[in-house]
C-alpha cells in the first residue's frame, strides 16, 4: 500500500516554529520517523510540503488511482480551506487529519476543522508520535477499504 503524507503552510519551520508548542522536532526528523513505520509495517510513503494551497489542492486531486491513504498536516489550511475540503471529497481516496498540538485545546479558531467532516478521522496531541500513529491508522483504513 501506498501513503501520501501531505503538510501545510509554516511545518517546513518546524524546530524553530514555537518550539514550546510544536517542540524541537524538524520535519525532517518526522520524515524519518514515519518512513522506519511505514517500512516496518510494508508501507510505501511519499512526503511532501508546501506552503501553497493550490499546490496542496493538486496533490490530493493527482493522489486517485496512486495511493491508499492521504494523512494530511494542513496546518492553518485546516480551518480555513474550502478548497482542500472540496478535493478530499472529489477524490474519494480516505484521507486521516493530523496535527502535532491538541487543537481543541488552543484557541477557539483551532476548534473548527473544515476538512474533519470529509476525513475518515483526526489525531491531535501527540507530536511526532501523531504521524507515526497516522502510519499506523492508514494501514488499517486501507484494510478496511479493501474488505469493504
Ligand atoms: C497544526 C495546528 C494548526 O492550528 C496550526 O495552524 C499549524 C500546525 C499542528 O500540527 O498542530 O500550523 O496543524
Amino acid at each position: 500500500m501506498k501513503i501520501l503524507f501531505l503538510n501545510g503552510p509554516n511545518l517546513n519551520l518546524l524546530g524553530q516554529r514555537e518550539p514550546e508548542v510544536y517542540g524541537r522536532t524538524t520535519l525532517a526528523n518526522i520524515e524519518a520517523a514515519v518512513r522506519a513505520r511505514a517500512k516496518q509495517l510494508k508501507a510505501g510513503v511519499d512526503f511532501r510540503q508546501s506552503n501553497v494551497e493550490g499546490e496542496l489542492v493538486d496533490w490530493i486531486q493527482q493522489a486517485k488511482g496512486r495511493f491508499d491513504v492521504i494523512v494530511i498536516n494542513a496546518a492553518a489550511y485546516t480551518h480555513t480551506s474550502i478548497a482542500l475540503r472540496d478535493a478530499i471529497a472529489a477524490v474519494g481516496v480516505p484521507t486521516i487529519e493530523i496535527h502535532l498540538s491538541n487543537v481543541h485545546a488552543r484557541e477557539n479558531f483551532r476548534r473548527k476543522s473544515l476538512i474533519a467532516p470529509v476525513c475518515c478521522g483526526q489525531i491531535a496531541g501527540f507530536g511526532l508520535k501523531s504521524y507515526i500513529l497516522a502510519v499506523e491508522a492508514s494501514v488499517h483504513v486501507n484494510e478496511m477499504a479493501k474488505s469493504n
